[in-house]
């Protein structure tokens, strides 16, 4: 048995958690900074990486104590090297190579769009390579092959703004605060779908790209007409990325072999999208695979097991891996005429 200490520091989340070869998580700290944000309906990276210096450490001796491990115990230290917020992936990835010197243990240096990726394969022993990936976060809406570990190939990303970028402003246009995600499932529950008409952006395009800042445009106005209830607002909000995100899905799926279709990222927290891509694995005679919701969300538990994957195959890192706050996990996929920095 391999064990892993795993960190994660890239956005708002501080997080550390140990996690062993055969899939249990002997112990796991995750601390948001939900409140922190609040104020600016985002996140404000100075305050993210302050936050991170002051909590990380205590979170690892935090999770050491829980399991009963001596850091003497590990195998390797796995720490989140980007893409992020630059301060704040500093962090994780600093105290990562200060651990790995001090203990002489190996430094594996983790993609969080991996750690994302490969998080279902933590909880679902039966998921093999390759399986096409829906990967929802705040910063990425992607559809990748996941061939193998450190092997992927993108048939699509977003030209503008991310799913769960969407979310969060539709959640600031209605005065829900961030992060959007949650609130607006909540909200959702008690309105109508179909109250309120909202674009679909991209729906039926041949290639599986994404856009959703059409939609961000269109809840402002239904907000500002002052004619909806914010609840009929979100449950049409939410309705509208579904039917966007399962199109796209759809279209991937029909240029993939892959057996399995597997949803991951912040976004997958939400119980109507997971239900609705499952549906569509079923359509599509797909195994359909999604983490338990503790794992969709920035976590180090995925960290970690990013860690335990790439032990096994001895695809260890330098003191010298530096910290990237653009890090795309497919490089030889082209550009999307578009698309800023999203890739
Ligand atoms: O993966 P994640 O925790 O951080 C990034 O790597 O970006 O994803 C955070 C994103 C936020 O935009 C948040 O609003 C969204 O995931 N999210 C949700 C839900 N929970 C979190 N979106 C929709 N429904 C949810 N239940
Ligand atoms: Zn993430």
């Amino acid at each position: 048995m391999t064990l892993i200490l795993g960190l994660e520091s890239s956005c708002d989340d501080t997080a550390a958690a140990l996690v062993g070869s055969d899939r249990r998580i002997l112990a796991q700290a995750v601390v948001g900074q939900n409140d922190a944000h609040r104020p600016f309906g985002g996140v404000v990276p100075e305050i993210a990486a302050r936050a991170h210096v002051q909590i990380l450490p205590e979170l690892v001796a935090r999770v050491l104590a829980e399991a009963g491990t001596g850091v003497g115990e590990l195998d390797a230290i796995a720490a989140t090297a980007g893409p992020g917020l630059i301060g704040g992936v500093m962090v994780a990835l600093l105290t990562g190579k200060g651990l790995a010197l001090a203990t002489s243990k190996p430094l594996i240096a983790i993609n969080h769009l991996e750690g994302h990726a490969l998080s279902p394969r933590l909880a679902d022993p039966d998921l093999d390579f390759p399986y096409l990936l829906l990967l929802v976060s705040g910063g990425h809406c992607q559809l990748l092959e996941v061939l193998g570990v450190g092997s992927y190939r993108r048939l699509a990303t977003t030209i503008d703004d991310a799913a769960g970028e969407a979310f969060d402003k539709a959640a600031k246009l209605l005065g829900l605060g961030y992060p959007g995600g949650p609130a607006i499932e909540a909200l959702a529950r008690e309105g109508d779908a179909s109250a309120v008409a909202l674009p679909r952006p991209l729906l039926g395009s041949a290639e599986p790209h994404f856009s959703f800042a059409g939609l961000k445009s269109a809840v402002q106005r239904a907000v500002a007409s002052g004619s909806h209830r914010p609840a009929d607002v979100a449950a049409s909000f939410q309705q509208a990325v579904i039917d966007v995100l399962v199109d796209r899905t759809r279209v991937a799926l029909a240029a993939s072999s892959a057996p399995s279709l597997v949803v991951a990222g912040g976004v997958a927290a939400n119980q109507a999208i997971r239900a609705a891509l499952e549906q569509l694995a079923q359509r599509s005679g797909r195994r359909f695979s999604v983490p338990p919701i503790s794992l969709c969300t920035d976590n180090a538990a995925m960290i970690a097991w990013a860690g335990v994957e790439r032990y096994a195959l001895g695809m260890f890192d330098s003191l010298e891996v530096p910290a990237r706050a653009r890090w795309p996990l497919d490089d030889s996929a082209e550009k999307v005429r578009g698309a800023g920095v999203k890739g």
